[in-house]
């Protein structure tokens, strides 16, 4: 089965395009690149021309997942498989193939909305303009794993898991039923591309209402003092953190969850491990987290009461 290789780029639809901007560069670390002023905002984590393209949207939420393959041929043999398989894939036109910083581009939208994009090429910057971050201390961990990943909410776990796995052909990494909180149990299953970083995606079961997409996307640095300079950064500039500082058992990200200007949370990382499918083993975990990532009540929640 042809499957996709990476998750390339992700693409979110945000209200207010100057508070994610100065957001992303202060704070995130990443590199403000290609701009259409009042319509959109490329941000740079490597030597692609852009990772993240923010669109200028009311519905601050997630839009879609750029899956990338190596080559042309690989891209056209998977698009007639899942053609094959019933799923409804335009050719993207030349104007949103461009907008991507892609050559070409191929689209399928999923049960809850979110579009799945599918190119082979995305343009590189110019050698002389090498991605620089104002305040990281290293630089982002992106490559052949791609930009990070996300975790979404479905609203049928699992036709969305079935997803994953027949359309994307990503594979099963682990799953976990563990508490958030005490007493709120979210389980998540967690699936790898062709690649290899140990999620590109992941389906989030949670027993609570969610108004967005996902619960959370995910970018990691390669430096682990750069997870604490941004907490540090979020503090000192008023971010909110959803998540303390922590570490997940199953992919090994040390990381902690900061409030975007979206509402949604961005895990903001480092350590995380590479799956080898050859000796990889399929484990189910019971708790999130080995450590940390304590949760905070939600920004302008009454304080609890001190007894
Ligand atoms: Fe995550």
């Amino acid at each position: 089965m042809h499957s996709v290789s990476t998750l390339g780029y992700m693409v979110l639809g945000v209200s207010d395009l100057a508070a994610w901007e100065g957001f992303a560069v202060n704070v995130l670390g990443l590199q403000a690149g290609k701009r259409v002023a009042g319509e959109s905002l490329g941000l740079r984590m490597d030597d692609y021309e852009q990772r993240i393209l923010l669109l200028k949207s009311d519905i601050d939420d997630f839009l879609a997942a750029g899956w990338e393959f190596e080559t042309d041929a690989q891209l056209d043999a998977y698009i007639a498989q899942i053609r094959a398989r019933g799923v409804e894939v335009a050719e993207a036109d030349q104007a949103v193939a461009d907008q991507r910083r892609v050559t070409r581009l191929f689209v399928c939208e999923d049960a809850d909305g979110i579009r799945h994009e599918f190119y082979s090429t995305a343009y590189r910057a110019n050698t002389r303009d090498a991605f620089r971050s104002s305040v990281l201390r290293g630089g982002f961990s992106t490559g052949r794993f791609g930009a990070g990943h996300f975790v979404t909410v479905p609203k049928h776990s699992a036709s969305a898991k079935a997803f994953c796995e027949d359309i994307l052909g990503l594979k099963l990494s682990d799953s976990i039923g563990g508490d958030a909180a005490p007493g709120m149990t979210i389980d998540v299953t967690f699936f790898h591309a062709r690649a290899g970083r140990h999620h590109s995606l992941a389906i989030a079961e949670v027993p609570f209402p969610v108004s967005k997409r996902i619960h959370h996307m995910m970018i990691e640095c390669s430096d682990a003092n750069d997870v604490g300079l941004a907490y540090d950064r979020c503090k000192a500039s008023g971010v909110p953190i959803l998540m303390e500082l922590g570490h997940h058992p199953n992919d090994g990200m040390f990381s902690f969850y900061l409030i975007s200007p979206s509402g949604f949370a961005i895990e903001f990382g480092s350590g995380g491990i590479v799956v080898d499918d050859d000796t990889w083993e399929v484990k189910r975990y019971t708790e999130l987290s080995d450590w940390g990532h304590k949760l905070n009540p939600p920004p302008g929640a009454p304080a609890p009461k001190a007894h």
